[in-house]
This record gives structure tokens, C-alpha cells and sequence, in this order.
């Protein structure tokens, strides 16, 4: 049972933060700066290591327009469920969600019209993608 809340105020506390912008990247540009065992990435696949190449995000960015694609397979057991594009504040800037029977997870965005390019706080943002069996997959980019 103490395993257990533990458990649930850790994973509370977890979500709280990423809600409000609270955790942020431990020491941005070390190799692995993200909460071991939430988030994967790259440099830092943990107990998904081999699976880099098909679930980190690949972002591409043309003016004001951000691309992002997860080279993965899309099927009902085995999907990319969700690209967002998130600021360094928290601030969810876009966000797709797929279906199993999409062709592929690829989701265009364009960056918000602020007035300033760089009103959402810093130019540089965060691409997630989300496996339904590999997890949370970030990579850092700049606009
Ligand atoms: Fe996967």
C-alpha cells in the first residue's frame, strides 16, 4: 500500500509539474536531462534502447512553420498516438493526435501569431511524441 501512494504522489506530482511548467530539463544540454523513466530521448533511451530511430521526433522548420514526423509503423496495436510542440514554459504551442489507421504521424504546425515570433518566451522549443507502447519521446529544437 506505501508502495503504491508513493507511487501515485510521485506520478501526481510528476503531472502537476509538466501542467504548470515546473519541470524543466535538470541541466539542459547534458545528455540526459529529463526524468528517467517518463521521458526517452535520443541520447537517453533507457529501457527502450534500440527504439530511438523510429520514435524520436523529427522536426523540421521552414519560417513559421514547424514539421514533425515520427518514422514509425501505424497500426491498431502499435501506433504514435500524439505529436505536440511545447515552449520552455510549459505553453503547448500545437498538438495532433492520430488514429491507428493513419498512413503515417506527421503533424505541420504553424507557430502561433503573437505579434513577436518569440512571445511564447525563448526560441527554443520541445517536439514530444507519444508511442502506445514505448512512451514519451522528446527532442529540443530551435525556431
Ligand atoms: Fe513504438
Amino acid at each position: 500500500m506505501s508502495n503504491r501512494r508513493t507511487f501515485l504522489k510521485s506520478s501526481l506530482a510528476v503531472a502537476a509539474g509538466f501542467a504548470v511548467g515546473h519541470i524543466t530539463p535538470v541541466s539542459a544540454g547534458s545528455a540526459c536531462s529529463y526524468p528517467k523513466g517518463i521521458v526517452y530521448t535520443r541520447q537517453c533511451p533507457g529501457k527502450w534502447s534500440g527504439k530511438t530511430g523510429g520514435h524520436v521526433p523529427n522536426v523540421k522548420v521552414e519560417g513559421d512553420t514547424v514539421t514533425i514526423t515520427t518514422t514509425h509503423g501505424m497500426s491498431e496495436e502499435h501506433y504514435i498516438v500524439r505529436h505536440t510542440i511545447v515552449s520552455k514554459c510549459g505553453k503547448v504551442l500545437g498538438e495532433k493526435t492520430f488514429k491507428p489507421s493513419d498512413a503515417q504521424a506527421k503533424s505541420v504546425f504553424d507557430l502561433p501569431d503573437t505579434g513577436s515570433k518569440y512571445a511564447w518566451d525563448t526560441t527554443n522549443l520541445y517536439a514530444t511524441s507519444f508511442c502506445n507502447k514505448h512512451d514519451l519521446w522528446v527532442a529540443e529544437f530551435e525556431v
